[in-house]
């Protein structure tokens, strides 16, 4: 699927701005994202977590904290190699770069699953897919936590599409101007 595939590569051309262009350096957003961890920490104590779209790894740094173990995948290894560096010392902490709609190679004994800014990046038409193969490598009753934007988060001047199976695209630019449409 098109759309599938643009996402992989706009992340990729993106990774090396993303910690900026995310906020992750920004100290006020910084102290709002403070109780937001701890909240994390909590929900994540003691489990086995299989991370979803990890990017720079900077829930995954927060999450592994308290998690026994954090296997944390992305299709980029653009990505993954920055997520690396950030957590080079953490024991715990395993990466993969693998597909999410795929999951190939990985073991089916999660006591939870993570994904932050990941779900509204599903296709519609995938949601299904992507949820029956999830599932597959979870334990019964284990634990998942999805967190995304809130509605209001738009910027105004964005360039917004829509595909027949009613997904939004939006147009993405990135600092060398490239332009791009998810
Ligand atoms: C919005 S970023 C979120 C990164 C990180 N979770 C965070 O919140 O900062 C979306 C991530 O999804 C990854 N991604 C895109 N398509 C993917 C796929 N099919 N399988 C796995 N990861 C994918 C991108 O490489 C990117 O790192």
């Amino acid at each position: 699927m098109k759309e599938i595939e643009d996402l992989k590569r706009y992340y990729s051309d993106r990774a090396k701005e993303y910690n900026k262009t995310a906020g992750y350096k920004d100290p006020a957003a910084e102290k709002i994202r403070k109780r937001i961890k701890l909240r994390h920490q909590k929900y994540f104590k003691g489990h086995d977590v299989l991370e979803i779209a990890c990017g720079t790894g900077y829930w995954t740094e927060v999450i592994a904290e308290t998690a026994n173990s954090v296997l944390a995948i992305d299709t980029s290894e653009e990505m993954i190699s920055i997520a690396k560096t950030r957590l080079s010392k953490k024991q715990n902490v395993n990466f993969k770069i693998t597909d999410v709609y795929v999951l190939h190679d990985i073991h089916d004994s999660f006591t939870a699953a993570y994904a932050h800014w990941w779900w509204s990046h599903i296709p519609k038409s995938k949601i299904r897919n992507f949820l029956l193969n999830l599932h597959k490598k979870l334990i019964s009753g284990a634990f998942v936590l999805f967190a995304d934007h809130l509605p209001d988060y738009l910027e105004k001047e964005i360039k917004v599409n829509y595909n027949e199976d009613g997904d939004r695209l939006e147009e993405r630019i990135l600092k060398n101007r490239k332009n791009i449409l998810l």
